[in-house]
This record gives structure tokens, sequence and C-alpha cells, in this order.
């Protein structure tokens, strides 16, 4: 009798639904759009040059030898011109340019050979730290990519698409003829990028510890797995936290993830290492801001060591008397057991403005006290911060909380919270006050809503997962408790960018899983 061998059927944690929409990196419904983009229906557009941060420190200089104020300013002039990329920090001085080849050229399995600018030796790259990121940007770079445009919209609104590296190749073989120099550069890289020289290049000896030189195929032939940029892949390379597609495509619609990497509510799947261990409790990300012994509005703790609160509640000159009190879970109990931080720096946005309370935003960075590296506390939890104005809608039920005045104006130490709904564009109850950047919201009877010493404190709104953003910073309203008027709170999500060119984009995005 012959034993019949049944195929193996591989395992999908695809949603097949989801696929259909065809997510990529530049879907602002799934992921974060880049500094230099926005989102717009979904997607992730480039900004226009001048939509960029205007000054900075850093200079950069592009592959057509011309220089740029900032990376968001290069990248978005990228977009419109896709042979001109990133060459080095700083200015445009050195006659030479940044280079990379494949050595042997035409090999299945080939070493990667670089040229830094100002430097006249050729290095490989090195095996240690290679992965799938730094094989697809190499291979980009080399032109293994192109960008294709969705449907008829015109090219300023391309979708990049990449085809990256069909696989990369750790190997303790030197190339041939072997190097007469022992060091080799370490690539390190997101696996977005669009030329290697965006990737932290550090020369390092191969006398000492790992040795070996990186190596990689640049082409492809079909797999089971068709990525949105036409790329095709294994099937068990999706759903595993890396980034194989190029364009993200294999990581986005996963009903589960392999190889131990986390499955997020948005069904996408992220490393490991991106997790942070949540700890729940009810206001976990609520703060008080004091001004010596008085408490004078909230705040909402959004990770690392920053406070996002309103622009209205704090000024520049009193940055030292401030005080941010963490880990409040129901009662502000004088003598307690609250952490306590000063502050560090306080940025108020540069166009808020006090009368209209346009910009009504304000970040606080606490100083980190003694034994603690980071401002992380036992009782505090960040609040995620949203990145599309589309997350939430009216109609939305969200949660407001502080310390604010309670019914009869007598001064209320208890937190105090409810529920409340998110109202369409209240410009005709406050006529030519509703400015952009604001969101009303309240309930029917206005029996609910925020009031004095509220100011600064969170709206959070819950996603469909029970995963927090904070949606809105409590800001201003005519009266207290009136169906008429109802409460205006600064628009987070319109802030996205600014509150990330301040806190750094890995710590906002580190929360939002
Ligand atoms: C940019 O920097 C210059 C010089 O440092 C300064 O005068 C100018 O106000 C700055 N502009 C903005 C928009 O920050
Ligand atoms: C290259 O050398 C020139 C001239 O010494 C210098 O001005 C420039 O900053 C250097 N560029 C880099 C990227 O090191
Ligand atoms: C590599 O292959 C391409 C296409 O097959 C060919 O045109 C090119 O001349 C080859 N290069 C070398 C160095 O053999
Ligand atoms: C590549 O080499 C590193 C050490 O340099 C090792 O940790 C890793 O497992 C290797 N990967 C593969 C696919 O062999
Ligand atoms: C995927 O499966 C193929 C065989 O079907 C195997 O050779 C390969 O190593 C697997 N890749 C991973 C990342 O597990
Ligand atoms: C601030 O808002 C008030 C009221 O809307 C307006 O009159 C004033 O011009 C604004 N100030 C600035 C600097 O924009
Ligand atoms: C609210 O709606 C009015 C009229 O439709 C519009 O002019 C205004 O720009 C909107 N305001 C905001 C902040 O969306």
């Amino acid at each position: 009798r012959v034993q019949q061998v049944q195929p193996v059927e591989q395992k999908t944690y695809l949603i097949k639904e989801c696929l259909s929409h065809k997510f990529t990196l530049n879907s602002c419904k799934k992921v974060f759009c880049q500094p230099w983009q926005r989102c717009v229906d979904g997607d992730c557009i480039c900004k226009i040059p001048y939509q960029c941060p205007k000054n900075s420190t850093l200079t950069i200089c592009a592959t057509n030898k011309r220089p740029f104020r900032n990376y968001c300013q290069l990248k978005s002039y990228e977009c419109q011109h896709s042979d001109v990329r990133f060459m080095n920090k700083g200015n445009c001085n050195s006659e030479e340019n940044f280079h990379i080849s494949l050595e042997p050229e035409n090999s299945t399995e080939s070493f990667v050979q670089v040229k830094l600018v100002n430097h006249t030796k050729e290095l490989y790259l090195c095996n240690s730290g290679w992965s799938a990121h730094e094989a697809n940007v190499v291979c980009r770079h080399l032109g293994f990519s192109d960008f294709l445009c969705n449907g008829n919209i015109s090219c300023l609104f391309c979708l990049h698409c990449h085809r990256g590296a069909e696989r990369h190749v750790n190997t303790s073989e030197a190339p041939e003829p072997t190097s007469d120099s022992p060091d080799c550069l370490q690539a390190t890289c997101r696996g977005t990028e669009t030329s290697l020289a965006e990737c932290t290049l550090i020369k390092r000896s191969q006398v000492n510890g790992d040795k070996g030189f990186a190596r990689v195929v640049c082409y492809t032939t079909p797999r089971e797995f068709r990525c949105v940029n036409g790329k095709c892949i294994p099937l068990n390379e999706t759903c595993n936290g890396i980034n194989d597609c190029g364009d993200l495509s294999d990581e986005l619609c996963c009903k589960e993830c392999r190889d131990g990497s986390f499955h997020c509510k948005s069904d996408v799947c992220i490393p490991r290492e991106h997790l942070y261990d949540f700890l729940q409790s009810q206001f976990p990300w609520q703060v008080a801001i004091r001004d010596n012994e008085k408490v004078i509005c909230g705040g909402i703790y959004i990770g690392g060591c920053w406070i996002l609160t309103a622009a209205h509640c704090v000024r520049s000159s009193r940055v030292n008397h401030y005080l941010i009190w963490t880990g409040l879970l129901d009662t502000i109990k004088y003598g307690s057991r609250v952490e306590t931080f000063r502050l560090k720096q306080l940025i108020i946005h540069e166009n808020y403005n006090a009368s209209s309370y346009w910009n009504d935003i304000a970040l606080l960075e606490m100083r980190n006290s003694g034994a603690h590296k980071t401002c992380l506390v036992d009782n505090s939890f960040p609040a995620c911060v949203p990145w599309s104005e589309y997350m939430f809608r009216p109609g939305q039920e969200c949660k407001v909380s502080g310390w604010g005045l309670g019914d009869d104006f007598a001064k209320q130490y208890e937190l105090k919270w409810g529920y409340i709904n998110l109202l369409p564009n209240c410009s005709d109850l406050y006529k030519g006050r509703f400015l952009s950047g604001m969101e009303c919201a309240g309930t029917h009877d206005g029996s609910i809503d925020a009031c004095k010493g509220d100011s600064g404190g969170p709206l959070v709104c819950l996603d469909s997962d029970n995963v927090a953003y904070v949606w809105g910073v409590v800001s201003w309203g005519d009266s207290c408790g009136v169906p008429e008027s109802p409460g205006v709170y600064t628009k987070v999500a319109t802030y996205f960018d600014w509150i990330s060119r301040h806190v750094g984009r890995s710590l906002i995005s580190r929360y939002n899983v």
C-alpha cells in the first residue's frame, strides 16, 4: 500500500476583504504618514515643500547638489522629482557623490559596495545587522523601484511603489578579490528609505567580533502573495512584522501574526520590540498641573516625558513654578503618594491666539527625577495621539475628565468624568469664533460638560478595539452645562505634525499600537 502524502496546506493569516482595499504604507487608515506627507481621505500624500517646517539647524545635500533646509523639504521635493535623492547631511561642498554597486554585478548573490561622500575608498556592507529592511533599501537604491501613478490622479499624488530585495543573505565569506580592508559599513535602515545614504552607516572593524559581509539578491519572481506594489513574496513572509513587500502591504491585513510579532487592533503586525507593556487603569493619562500649591489645569500624558495641555493654561515665564502630578487615580489627596515632576521646558503653539483661543495647545516636558531614566511612573499610561482627522466622526461617544468646578461651582478635588458626543461643526452656535483645529462636544441637554478648571484636560475617544486616543484638549465654551453652548476642544489630530515635531516621531508612534 502506498502511503499518500498530503500536501501541507499553507496557513494564511490574511484577511481577504481587507486586502481588497490595497492598503500600503501610504494608507493613513492603517499607519502614520511620514512627516513630509499629509493624510487626505485615507491616503498619505506628499506635502508641497512650503508646507514643511522652514527653519532647521540642519541642512541636507541632495544628489542634484542642491541644499535643502531639512529632511521634510527634501523628501517632499523628491515626491515630485523622483530622480533627486538624499545624499548627505550638511553642505554640498563636496565634488563627489554617494555611490553604491553590487559586486559581482550579475551574480545571484552579490556583495554591496559603498562609496561615501569625501571617502576615496569603497567599503562593503557588514553582515552584522543585515536584514530585509537594509536589503530592500539597497535594491530600491539600485533602481529596482518605480513610481506607479494611482489611476488618473496627477503624478504629484503618486503612491510610491517599490520593488525591493528578493532576499537577503548572511555570509561570512569575503568578497572576491578579498577586500584588502578589514573594515565594513554597518547599515541600519527603517526599510522605507529611497537611498542607502539615508540609513545610518557606521564603519566597523572586522577584526573583532562579528565577521563577514552582507549579500543581496535584487530581483523578483512570482510568489504566493502579491504585494500591492506588484512584488511577490512567499506567503510565510506575510504577517510577520517585517516589511517584506517594501510597501508594507504584507503586514496590514492580518488576523493573526506569526514569528512572535504583535497583532495590533487595526490588524497590523508589528515587531515585538515596538510593543509597550500595557498598563491599564481608569484615567492613567490624566495629570494635574499645579502652580505652587494650586491645581490650575489638567493635562494628558502622551508618553516619554511629555504632557499635552491647553496653551491658555500656562505661561512661559512661570515654567519653573509648575509641578506635574502624575499617577493620580481618582482623588487628589494632598500628601498621598503621587509622583511630582518639575518642568524642563514648555512649548506653546507659536500661533496661539489668546483672544480667540486659536491653536490652544501646549507641550510640557517633565524633567526626569533622579533615578528615573524616563518619566514613566507606576500609575501612568499614555493616551495615543491621533494621526488623522478622520479617525472619529460626529456622534462618536468620548470621555471627558477633569478636576473642574462641579455643579455648585464649589472647588472640586475629585476627578470627575462623563461621556459626551462629538458634535458636527459648531460654526452656527459660535459664529465667527469656531475656527479650524477646534472640535465641539457635549450632550443634548448639556448635563455633562467640561467647565472652568477642566482646561487642558483630555477628551479621550476609544476606537472599536478600545484603544484610547486623546481627541481633544479642553479649551473654551460660553458657559458650563448649557445645551446651546457646548464645550470647545482643541482638535489634537490637527496638530499631529506639530506634536511629533517637538516630541519626536518615535515617541508617539511607539505607543500607538
Ligand atoms: C527662522 O530663523 C530666523 C533666524 O534664526 C528667524 O529670524 C526667523 O524668525 C525664523 N522663522 C521661523 C518661522 O521660525
Ligand atoms: C566634504 O568635504 C568638504 C570640503 O572639505 C566639506 O566642506 C564637506 O562638509 C564634506 N562633506 C561631507 C558630507 O563630509
Ligand atoms: C549583466 O546582465 C545584463 C543583462 O543580463 C547585461 O546587459 C550586462 O552587460 C551584464 N553585466 C555584466 C558586468 O556582465
Ligand atoms: C544573520 O547573521 C546574524 C548574525 O550576524 C544572525 O543573528 C542571523 O540569525 C542571521 N540570519 C540568517 C537568516 O541567517
Ligand atoms: C517559507 O517557506 C519556504 C518553503 O515553503 C521555506 O523555504 C522558507 O524558509 C520559509 N521562510 C520563512 C521566513 O519561514
Ligand atoms: C487674535 O484673534 C482676535 C480675535 O479673533 C483677532 O482680532 C486678532 O487679530 C488675532 N490676533 C492675531 C495675532 O492673529
Ligand atoms: C464649518 O462649516 C462652515 C460652513 O459649512 C465652514 O465655512 C467652516 O469652514 C467650517 N469650520 C470648520 C472649523 O470646519
